[in-house]
């Protein structure tokens, strides 16, 4: 059974290969911004950070957000880049479209795409102006010099596989309508995009592709199984537990969360304003 549903998973992958992949996609098409350095600015893009999760994956051990932590996956073991502005081995030689190009396309300043453990695809939907911020702080944090290890993972697994991929990804990707409710309208932003919280909740299929029509019904990680977060599953949490534990990681029956939700709490969610966990909780509660 395992064979014969890998060797149909090579087969889509083979077929919408040829499919998708020509023509050759262009490169994507970002306004020429510029990196602002006003005190403002970088105090929301420090914020925004907080909100993006970035410190989770991309916080060094020689500093700041100099990257090297190894993110596993299914796929193999990603290493998260070097995002301090060190003009070799970081992002010193990039300006501010570059960035928003990076966070909200997937795409390499040279062209290319990045794989996904970069969750780009829920970046998408952050607004120019958000990710003009985050660039902004970034570029002004001090550069570390931090060659980052080169991705683990199989051969078979290339960076022109990430086109097709990306497309295929796009065609399942429903279109949200937007709240009425500015609480509501502003946790989904939270949760579905900055807070990527269905890169790890929403189940995938075989290609690693989320399933949308099961958004936050638990994921699977190579060491575990993530629990489900939607309506159903929260069904006995009141808004104030939700935004409770998104500020501690305590669980209604007293326990305090482990494994990768603990750096989401400390790094995420409970740096955020009381409002915006109230926003997610709504969200989660009543916005499903
Ligand atoms: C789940 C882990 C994860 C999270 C969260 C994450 N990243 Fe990344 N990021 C990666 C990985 C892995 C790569 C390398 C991808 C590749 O090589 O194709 C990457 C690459 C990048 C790059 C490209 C750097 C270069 O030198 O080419 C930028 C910029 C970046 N991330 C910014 C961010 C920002 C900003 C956030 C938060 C809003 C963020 N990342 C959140 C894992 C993550
Ligand atoms: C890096 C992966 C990852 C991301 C991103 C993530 N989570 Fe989690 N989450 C987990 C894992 C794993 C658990 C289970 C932890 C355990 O029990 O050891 C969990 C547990 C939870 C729980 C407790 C569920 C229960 O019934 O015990 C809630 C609620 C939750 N996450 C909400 C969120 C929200 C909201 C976001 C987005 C802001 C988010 N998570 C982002 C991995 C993640």
């Amino acid at each position: 059974m395992k064979s014969k549903i890998s060797f149909i998973a090579v087969a889509i992958i083979a077929a919408s290969t040829v499919w998708l992949f020509s023509p050759a996609i262009s490169p994507t098409a970002v306004p020429e911004y510029t990196l602002a350095s006003d005190e403002e600015t970088l105090e929301r893009g420090r914020y925004l950070v907080n909100a993006g999760g970035c410190i989770s994956c991309h916080e060094g051990e020689a500093g700041g957000l100099s990257g090297g932590m190894a993110i596993e996956s299914p796929f193999g073991i990603f290493y998260a880049s070097n995002i301090t502005p060190d003009a070799t081995t970081g992002t010193g030689t990039w300006n501010a479209s570059d960035y928003v190009r990076a966070i909200k396309h997937g795409r390499r300043p040279e062209g290319g795409f990045y794989y996904p453990a970069f969750p780009y695809r829920s970046y998408a939907a952050v607004t120019d102006d958000d990710a003009l911020a985050i660039a902004s702080w970034l570029h002004a944090q001090p550069a570390v010099m931090n060659d980052v290890a080169s991705h683990a993972i199989p051969g078979w697994i290339g960076r022109w596989q990430l086109a097709p991929w990306n497309k295929l990804a796009s065609l399942s990707e429903p279109e949200h309508a937007p709240f009425n409710d500015p609480q509501l309208e502003r946790g989904a932003y939270l949760a579905r995009n900055l807070g990527h919280c269905g890169e790890c909740h929403t189940p995938r299929n075989l290609m690693g592709i989320s399933d949308h029509a099961n958004e936050f019904a638990g994921g699977d990680m190579p060491d575990g199984h993530v629990p489900a977060i939607n309506a159903a599953a929260l069904s006995s949490w009141s808004e104030d537990d939700l935004a409770l534990f998104l500020f501690l990681g305590l669980l209604p029956d007293g326990e305090y969360v482990g494994g990768k939700m603990e750096p989401v709490i400390e790094h995420n969610t409970g740096q955020l304003s009381d409002e915006d966990r109230q926003a997610m909780a709504a969200f989660f509660k009543r916005g499903l």
